[in-house]
């Protein structure tokens, strides 16, 4: 047997906890695989406290940085997360020592990425982040290597499982998004400060990765348009299901003749395409190549064991000898990404107006749509207002249409006097 791959733990929360779990549970299966033990032999926390699995075979590092120069330390595994010290300290420092680093930080390598892939192939380390992405769900590898032998002409996922359970709750109960997210929050599915899933960073810092896979390109976090899913209201996700769609927030890369671009917001996909079958805290992936065409990916996008499981394969191909390309090309034949802008994106809209009930609000409504050269596809209103200043919900699918168009009619239709608040915008995507 050969000697054991040594590994150092930052961060002992729940995937640091959740990785020694399966290290001790799979040790046998592991060594098998490998054909040699995979051993922690240091751990780094903020703190010592009990977390009900043993450590005293490890060594305590107080500095999660001596890690990285630590003899009987192999290889690094960063679980500490957020995107800059001392997370991202430990990981430039032990790739220059040509120390592999196994990460679950998406953060880190949406904005420091490229940066980490060129320290770790110029010292001859492997920087593995599998688990950054999707949570148990081997994407990167099926970008990276199943699909290698194609070009991507959109790849659309359901990367956050917060947005994902809050959508589907809203779905199913009828209720309102901040009555479900305040559930969840009392459930713990959801944190105290959700900013980070429901306004749509968290999915944008797992497209930057998957973006650079997929298309060959330098991490371009900033080009990015983002949307949350907080303006999601009960109606629509009522609306949506009368109309044959669901609602689900998607993270979006697609080559376009403008360039390439990347979104992140809520999306009306088609009741029954895969994607708006994945519920709850679930993610899906969805990938349209050129020669293997569409290919769907569903799994746990978050927890301890599902997160672990991907640490590990990335721990268990480093030990078996993968090559030293973080993405899909060498990181010195990436190129700038050129970014198409938002107001040049093309697609159907759903639109929602509350308008009085009124003679004539239909035709002003149109001329505005008619000057934009927006044509409709579909037009719903439900029920009449109880009184002349009463309003009633209009719905509008268009045909495909520019997103600045849209937005100039939108404008011009939320200043007319018959219709009340602000217009309702979902785009469509048909998957
Ligand atoms: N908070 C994320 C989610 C999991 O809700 O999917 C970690 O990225």
């Amino acid at each position: 047997m050969s000697q054991p791959l040594r590994l150092g733990i930052a961060g002992l929360g729940t995937v640091g906890v959740g990785l020694i779990e399966l290290l001790n549970g799979q040790a046998e299966l592991l060594t098998t695989r490998v054909g040699r033990p995979l051993v922690v032999t240091a751990v780094s926390a903020r703190s010592q406290r009990d977390r009900g699995v043993d450590l005293s075979a490890m060594a305590w590092c107080a500095d999660p940085a001596e890690l990285a120069s630590r003899d009987d330390v192999d290889l690094v595994v960063e679980l500490m997360g957020g995107e800059g010290d001392p997370a991202k300290s430990l990981c430039q420092a032990a790739l220059a020592a040509g120390k592999s680093v196994v990460t679950a930080n998406k953060a880190l390598l949406a904005l420091h990425g490229t940066e980490l892939a060129r320290i770790a192939e110029a010292n001859g380390a492997i920087l593995g982040y599998e688990a950054a992405v999707a949570g148990a769900i081997p994407i990167v590898k099926a970008v990276r290597e199943g699909l290698a032998g194609n070009g991507f002409r959109r790849l659309a996922g359901i990367l956050n499982g917060t947005c994902n359970y809050i959508l589907t709750q809203m779905q199913s109960t009828g209720r309102d998004f901040a009555e479900v997210l305040a559930e969840a929050q009392a459930l713990g599915y959801a944190e105290a400060d959700p900013s980070f899933d429901v306004d749509g960073i968290d999915a944008a810092h797992k497209l930057a990765i998957l973006t650079t896979l997929a298309y060959g390109t330098e991490t371009d976090f900033d080009a990015i348009h983002i949307e949350g899913i907080r303006d999601v209201e009960a109606l629509d996700i009522a609306f949506a299901a009368e109309l044959g769609f669901r609602i689900k927030l998607l993270a979006i890369a697609a080559a376009t003749e403008h360039g390439i671009e990347q979104r992140v917001h809520p999306c009306m996909v088609q009741a029954d395409t895969p994607i708006a079958y994945v519920d709850g805290a679930f993610n899906a992936v969805e990938t349209q190549t050129d020669y293997a065409d569409r290919s769907v990916f569903e799994g746990r996008g978050a927890g301890a064991h599902p997160t672990a499981s991907a640490v590990v394969a990335d721990i268990v191909d480093i030990a078996r000898g993968r090559d030293g390309m973080t993405y899909s090309v060498p990181v010195t034949a990436l190129k700038p990404l050129s970014p198409a802008p938002m107001d040049r994106h093309e697609g159907p809209y759903y639109v929602r107006l509350e308008v009085y009930d009124q003679p004539g609000v239909i035709a002003d409504i149109s001329a505005i749509l008619r000057d934009e050269s927006i044509s409709i596809e579909s037009l719903l209103q439900r029920g009449r207002a109880t009184d002349a200043n009463g309003s009633v919900p209009v719905v509008l699918i268009t045909h495909e249409v520019g997103e600045a168009a849209m937005l100039r009619a939108l404008a011009r239709i939320g200043d007319l006097d018959s219709v009340r608040d602000r217009p309702r915008m979902i785009r469509i995507e048909y998957l």
